[in-house]
């Protein structure tokens, strides 16, 4: 089925690339190969850049070093001689030129400067629809308001409980708030069965109120009833701290009868069903919030949080008068943090200039099609599948391996994303944790010119889902106008992969008004204490409304 699907792709594809022959060419601004002349046989034939990134390319006549140039593009375009090479032909080319082969194959997958600008003039645009209250029903991004207001003061104290359910793990939390910024936590990790995330919503709740059961017994707090704050990591249309209706299910989630449904009170009558222990839910929050809540806590100036894990998504703190849709209690609060839920960008067509045929083949596959177009291009869920995916297409070509594919390198979700990270982590020259990917892989044959290219394809996917997240952050942070800005960050992909730190830091400066200055800060376990703190914010303000 693959190898079928893959053919016709290439076939594909073929057709596109003659009819927008220079398309290889303009893809890569901001990169040191300008003179791109003279592409290796069936180079040009293989790229699959969609026409609309001709279109930004073609038009861009950027003159500093780095940038595409349409004499670049002209030139290319006129070197399809033999672009009807067989892959047994291409394996007999020499590494060079199998190299620049590969090259040519991944322009399509960097952004040039122009298209990362215009990305951030459009989601500008949808966080605005988003906010809008006569646009938001058909916004994309949906910008959710999350009814959290207060950033923690560093006095919150006690115990408290949390679920966290939407990244890798399931977990439990037993958290202690104490002096001085310190804190205790005790956690487990459940597994969530397969069989689970697609099945009824019931059976989902059930299985979450008996790990929180067996949780309580374990750590003696069967008999407390303790406040719990649950991160769900998913849309959620919050109607209140307490309140939330599910939107749709993201991350390969999908289970019935949940969607449009208040997740609070679910999880509160799973609860019940058992009859076995109490608890007090204070709060319902999103992964980003958490994170941005962890990282408050510590630094005042903290005011977005980003996730680039399974998922990826963000908040920030807007100016109530901005977020139509809330409508504020407290006068003196000017601010309410927002869930953009920006993995949902795209899903309009707003991405379509810059997707290549990768993104459309793992939407195609994926269990939500047309849906979190933005995430689908970024997250830990997507970033190994489009590496394999890109593999697979110059493998089957002949520039990879000698045209040798593994049944491995063929099956759908094998090429783990964790993979990224420890082949980018090699020292330059060094392949040590490429070869033992690939032989993991069933890759024995590779040659240390496969290695390298192996390693490029993931430097430009890992690149692009860098450089997409610094134009979504560079957008929300000269939206806030604020001079100084602290981006609390957690995730699997930001934490793990050697270089996306870096790159969004460089990304990002280029991005922003001048002025202002940022910072990005790894939070302590967002989701975990993060929840234990919105709950307890909420908790302290409870007690000073009974108090008034
Ligand atoms: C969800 C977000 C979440 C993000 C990161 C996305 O799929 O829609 O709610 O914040 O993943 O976990």
């Amino acid at each position: 089925m693959d190898r079928e699907l893959n053919g016709a792709m290439r076939s594909v594809s073929i057709n596109s690339a003659q009819q927008n022959g220079h398309n290889s060419a303009v893809g890569g601004g901001g990169r040191d190969e300008t003179d791109r002349v003279g592409v290796a046989p069936g180079a040009a034939a293989l790229s699959g850049a969609p026409a609309a990134t001709t279109k930004l390319g073609a038009t861009s006549t950027a003159t500093s070093a780095g940038k595409t140039t349409a004499a670049a593009a002209t030139t290319t375009n006129s070197t399809h001689s033999n672009s009807n090479s067989s892959p047994q032909q291409i394996a007999l080319l020499s590494a060079a030129e199998k190299t620049k082969m590969v090259h040519e194959l991944c322009q399509q997958l960097l952004l040039t400067d122009e298209q990362v600008q215009e990305l951030c003039y459009r989601i500008l645009h949808e966080l605005r629809r988003g906010l809008a209250k006569d646009t938001h029903p058909k916004a994309n991004v949906k910008c959710f308001v999350t009814y959290v207001q207060d950033l923690p003061n560093g006095n919150e104290r006690g115990k408290f409980l949390a679920l966290d359910l939407g990244g890798t793990n399931f977990r439990v939390l037993l958290i202690h708030l104490q002096e001085n910024n310190d804190f205790q936590m005790e956690s487990r990790i459940y597994a969530i069965p397969q069989h689970i995330m697609i099945g009824s919503g019931t059976q989902l709740f059930d299985h979450i109120a008996e790990c929180l059961s067996n949780f309580m017994s374990e750590h003696n707090v069967y008999k407390e009833r303790l406040p719990l704050g649950f991160t769900f990591s998913f849309p959620l249309r919050q109607l209140g701290l307490t309140k939330g209706l599910l939107e749709t299910w993201t991350k390969g989630f999908n289970c019935a009868g949940v969607v449009n449904e208040d997740v609070v009170q679910l999880l509160k009558d799973a609860i019940a069903r058992r009859g076995d222990v109490q608890i007090d839910v204070c709060a319902i929050l999103n992964d980003t919030t958490g994170t941005l809540m962890s990282c408050a806590w510590k630094n005042h100036n903290c005011k977005i949080g980003l996730i680039v894990g399974t998922g990826a998504n963000a908040c920030y703190m807007e100016r109530v008068e901005e977020a139509e849709l809330f409508e504020a209690e407290d006068p003196r609060k000017k601010h309410v943090l927002i869930n953009t839920e920006w993995g949902a960008f795209g899903d309009n067509g707003a991405l379509d200039f810059v997707r290549t045929e990768f993104d459309r083949d793992i939407d195609v596959h994926s269990i939500n099609p047309g849906k979190q177009t933005f995430e689908k291009m970024i997250s830990g869920m997507y970033m190994g599948e489009l590496v394999r995916l890109v593999l697979v297409k110059m493998t089957q070509a002949g520039i990879l391996f000698n045209g040798q594919d593994s049944e491995v390198l063929n099956t759908r979700g094998l090429f783990f994303t964790k993979y990224v990270s420890e082949i980018e982590a090699d020292e330059p020259g060094n392949f040590t944790n490429c070869r033992l990917v690939l032989e993991e892989l069933g890759l024995t044959n590779a040659s240390d010119s496969d290695c390298a290219n192996v390693r490029y394809i993931c430097e430009c996917v890992s690149k692009r889902a860098a450089h997409l997240v610094s134009a979504g952050i560079a957008t929300l942070i000269n939206k806030m106008d604020e001079p100084t800005v602290t981006v609390g960050v957690d995730g699997s992909v930001y934490r793990f992969h050697p270089k996306f730190h870096n790159l969004m830091v460089e990304k990002i400066s280029q991005l922003i008004k001048p002025g202002i200055t940022f910072d990005l800060m790894l939070s302590e376990d967002g989701s975990g204490r993060g929840a234990a703190l919105v709950a307890a914010v909420a908790c302290r303000e409870d007690i000073l409304n009974s108090k008034k």
